[in-house]
């Protein structure tokens, strides 16, 4: 049978990976702070720099438009230190708005600001929640399915929630380390069937289903996931990701991807990075 180039089972080559157009949201790090403490990255002791943080987050704003994807940018509301972290905000598949709940109550006045851009921006399908989720930071899709965090944020229940409202099928994985609290932080999707993780963040049982549900990942070390390297966003062909994640780097290379290293030190002293400032809209 004529095959083209790659044989079978080997990665795509970069000729045949496509990047596609997205719609984002992000906010701008106007109030952003580490005020208080809700998982082991962050230290109100240790001081942040405003004008850095903005200006870090706009080179990723600009490297989105840059690569072709649309941007939409909330307004951040004062006192809301971590609203940042749009990722968080709700999670949007085929433009149906599941909201977020946030599990500490620093937190829990977002939830209702990021529902409110939602209302004001044509979204017509909106469910404000009845369980604790912290929106793409635990729900990541995957093609046609959707991969679930549990553990630290996210509460179990809310997997049977958001399974019954976008009506796609849900895994649910379990966190263990208190490091990578969010499932976009051990966890990131590169295309409809392909992912990379970090095993070690997950219980022993999770690291089974992934393997038996994504055999071929990409997996990072342990040096690539302390940098963060996971806390990714792709659009099929880019993979815009911290750029200290060298192991990753070079491993999406040999997979014909496209690997785009940016700095978000700022961001990380609250233990975010790119996909937890990134809500993919559509
Ligand atoms: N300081 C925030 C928190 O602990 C960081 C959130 C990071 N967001 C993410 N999607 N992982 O909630």
């Amino acid at each position: 049978m004529p095959r083209n180039g790659a044989a079978a089972g080997e990665p795509a080559a970069r000729a045949e990976r496509k990047a596609v157009a997205h719609r984002l949201l992000m906010c701008r790090p106007q109030y952003f702070d580490v005020t208080y403490s809700i998982n082991p990255w962050m230290n109100p002791k240790k001081p942040t720099d405003a004008a850095t943080a903005l200006l870090q987050w706009e080179q990723l704003r600009e490297l989105y438009l840059s690569l072709g994807h649309t941007v939409e940018v909330v307004e951040p509301v004062p006192g809301l230190p971590d609203m940042v972290f749009a990722a968080n905000g709700a999670t949007v598949v085929d433009g149906k708005v599941f909201g977020a709940r946030f599990r500490h109550r620093e937190r829990t006045a977002e939830g209702p600001a990021y529902l409110d851009w939602f209302a004001g921006h044509g979204f017509r399908e909106l469910l404000w929640p009845e369980h604790i989720n912290e929106g793409e930071g635990d729900y990541l899709r995957v093609g046609r399915r959707i991969l679930a965090g549990t553990g630290f944020r996210t509460d179990s229940r809310s997997h049977a929630e958001a399974q019954e409202f976008f009506g796609l099928p849900v895994t649910g994985l379990t966190l263990v380390d208190p490091d990578f609290y969010h499932l976009d932080t051990a966890l990131s999707v590169l295309a409809p069937d392909e992912i990379m993780y970090y095993p070690a963040a997950f219980s022993p049982g999770s690291r089974a289903v992934l393997r038996e549900m994504f055999p071929d990942a990409v997996l990072a070390t342990d040096q690539d996931a302390a940098v963060f390297g996971l806390n990714a966003f792709s659009d099929g062909l880019n993979v815009v990701l911290p750029q200290a994640a060298t192991g990753l780097i070079a491993r999406l290379k040999e997979r014909g991807f496209n690997p785009i290293g940016v700095s978000l030190g700022e961001l990380l002293k609250a233990g975010g990075s790119v996909k937890c400032c990134t809500l993919v809209l559509s």
